[in-house]
């Protein structure tokens, strides 16, 4: 047996052993991607490919540590119904052995190919990292073919997360990176055929204009057009907090600007978080074929307590955000929940006029909106929605998994708030702010019976009954 079948054969089987247990977790979700065992991090290879949409991701079947990842593979043709397809790719290889990591999908006339970073460390400890390119004819079985590009001199081995788009007859290539000197940087590569890779050099860094001191390292970086600019999104390590902004252990966010392709040089303008909640990180945007930009995330940030989080006893860990597509308004980059997510919809629930105070009664897999003068929203009695209209903040606050401790995220609304949607989907919130002007991500581990909602403010309430299984794990048979 290779090493490949055998690594598949060990994660089937803890799939098989443990799944069933993991979906009666009252926390596992109704219609978020979570892992079927183990625990899950980035998106990775998201995209449209011959009309079915492709979402793999980072993967560590045997525990709910992180460690040799493995590629997972789900897809879906409506973006609601989802199915687990086999697994894409094994840490099986000498130049992936330590961690099959993120990366991205293109398609190469009619060929789908997957470019990761494959993840080695030595026996002394050192790591080394290779971009590596896989392929398949039929979107399910993928040949790995080795490594393509091997780490250019100036950068340490943190040097991961291929990006890869075409543009004007060639393609390219975004990779987060580490320099020497140990300061964040996104390089940019180019190639005719994606099989040689030219280095075309560094298009942000840390400590160049307009920053000074934005983190030791990047992950996850994706470039992408946006109403004519150039969107650079990444994921710097290494921010101090500053007021309400950079809370997260680790941030995700973005720079507006122009790429000049020939100089291999982006002017971009300051560095704007793309989430304002608990748990958000490593995003990934695919065009697809209506030629909307859609945007998943991670619903999570590595070394922020993970350990701790109550599902951990329970053999799995972190879940993806929903799907959302991204427009930029005035500069900003707003993202909205995709059309398809009304398909979620089971039945509706209520839709009430408050003024003054309401409580009600909502399932804990559903859709709200809210619109009118809003003061406080209440979940679950767990976390709280608060807008101050003398400080324009609106601030999420709930208990702290790891000592019950209350803490805050929050959000400034130059123009106020008008409307809120949230979706809940057991122990998870996603809140969409004024239709998209902002995001706060967020994992709620109220008590499993509670149904409560409670408002304040004069508003217009409305809450659906959202579907319970739309997420086929069990459709490989394993
Ligand atoms: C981000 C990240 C990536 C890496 C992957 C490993 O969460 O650290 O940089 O490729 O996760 O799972």
């Amino acid at each position: 047996m290779t090493h490949d079948s055998k690594l598949r054969e060990q994660a089937y089987e803890a799939v098989n052993n443990h799944h069933s247990d993991i979906k009666n977790d009252p926390y596992y979700p109704s219609y978020h991607l979570a892992p079927p065992v183990g625990l899950l991090n980035d998106p990775n290879g998201w995209i449209q490919w011959k009309g079915k949409y492709h979402l793999f991701f980072q993967w560590m079947p045997f525990h709910t540590g992180h460690g040799a990842k493995f590629w997972g593979h789900f897809s879906t043709t409506n973006l609601v119904d989802w199915s687990l397809e086999p697994i894409a790719l094994t840490p099986g290889d000498w130049f992936d052995q330590n961690g099959c990591y993120s990366g991205s999908a293109v398609d190469d006339d009619g060929l789908l190919k997957l470019f990761y970073t494959g993840n080695v460390k030595d026996e002394s400890g050192q790591r080394e990292s290779y971009q590596c390119l896989a392929e398949s004819a039929d979107g399910i079985t993928f040949s790995k073919k080795g490594v393509k590009l091997e780490l250019p001199e100036g950068y340490t081995p943190h040097f991961r997360d291929p990006k890869v788009w075409f543009h004007n007859g060639l393609w390219y290539m975004v990779i987060g990176a580490q320099t020497e000197d140990e300061v964040g940087s996104v390089a940019l590569f180019e190639s005719e055929d994606l099989e040689s890779w030219t280095h075309r050099g560094m298009i942000a860094k840390a400590d160049r204009p307009p920053f000074s001191d934005l983190g030791y390292m990047w992950e996850c970086p994706d470039l992408f057009e946006l109403d004519g600019q150039e969107v650079l999104l990444f994921s710097p390590q290494g921010l101090e907090a500053d007021g309400i902004d950079f809370n997260n252990q680790y941030q995700s966010g973005y720079v507006v600007g122009r790429l000049d392709y020939e100089k291999a040089e982006l002017s971009h303008n300051r560095f704007m978080e793309i989430d304002r909640g608990f748990e958000f990180y490593a995003p990934q945007t695919t065009l697809d074929d209506l030629g909307r930009r859609i945007l998943i995330g991670w619903m999570g940030v590595p070394d922020q307590n993970e350990a701790e989080q109550p599902t951990v006893k329970n053999g799995w860990i972190h879940q993806m955000t929903l799907p959302r597509e991204l427009v930029l308004i005035d500069g900003r980059i707003h993202q909205l929940p995709l059309e398809e997510m009304k398909n979620l919809r089971a039945s509706k629930r209520f839709c009430e006029d408050v003024k003054g105070e309401w409580s009600g009664s909502i399932s804990r897999v559903s859709e709200l909106q809210l619109e009118g003068e809003m003061e406080e929203v209440q979940l679950f009695d767990y976390t709280t929605l608060r807008y101050d209209r003398q400080t324009s903040l609106l601030t999420m606050e709930r208990p702290s998994y790891v000592d019950g401790s209350m803490e805050t995220r929050s959000c400034r609304l130059p123009k106020g708030l008008r409307h809120l949607q949230l979706f809940i989907d057991h122990s998870s919130l996603e809140v969409f702010v004024n239709h998209g002007e902002e995001v706060f991500t967020s994992r709620i581990f109220a008590k499993e019976d509670n149904r409560s909602l409670q408002v304040k403010g004069e508003l217009n309430v409305q809450a659906w009954d959202l579907k319970n299984d739309t997420i086929d794990i069990t459709s490989q048979g394993w």
